[in-house]
């Protein structure tokens, strides 16, 4: 059974990696020179700036406030942490991000698994879910 803190203390960790998603993105869209893919970067970087306010709505909603936790890049290796600042180019760039949107989704899962009793939950993390996974997709297709 999930209790409210349970879901609050996975709330705040989406908030976390959400948070990073954006910055991440944005700070790539910044370095690339490819005009399709810093457009492209931006725009994934608005949506997941959705995905920061709804998880705070949702997280307010619960009696919480977003705080966010550290260190949520740690479960990727090193070597994907180096690609995700550009290191290695394009190819390295979109693989990290493909990395981070699977780990992601991974997480959305489960956590949709656990909220099955939770309508309004459950719906939020669909949404996000979907998201990540068109994310995943365009970055794939592009490679
Ligand atoms: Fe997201
Ligand atoms: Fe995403």
């Amino acid at each position: 059974m999930l209790t409210e803190k349970d879901i609050l203390k996975k709330l705040n960790w989406f908030y976390s990696l959400e948070m990073n998603q954006v910055s991440l993105y944005h700070a790539q869209s910044k370095k690339v020179n490819d005009i399709y893919l810093k457009k492209t970067l931006e725009r994934v970087a608005v949506i997941e700036d959705q995905h920061v306010k709804n998880i705070a709505d949702m997280i307010n909603q619960y009696g919480g406030k977003p705080t966010g936790v550290g260190e949520f890049v740690a479960p990727l290796s090193g070597k994907v942490a180096g690609d995700i600042i550009g290191a290695s180019g394009t190819a390295g760039l979109l693989k990290a991000n493909i990395a981070l949107e699977q780990k992601a989704m991974a997480d959305y899962r489960d956590f949709i698994l656990k909220a099955i009793n939770h309508q309004e939950l459950s719906d939020l993390l669909w949404s996000n879910l979907i998201d990540e996974d068109l994310h995943t997709a365009w970055f794939s297709n592009y490679m």
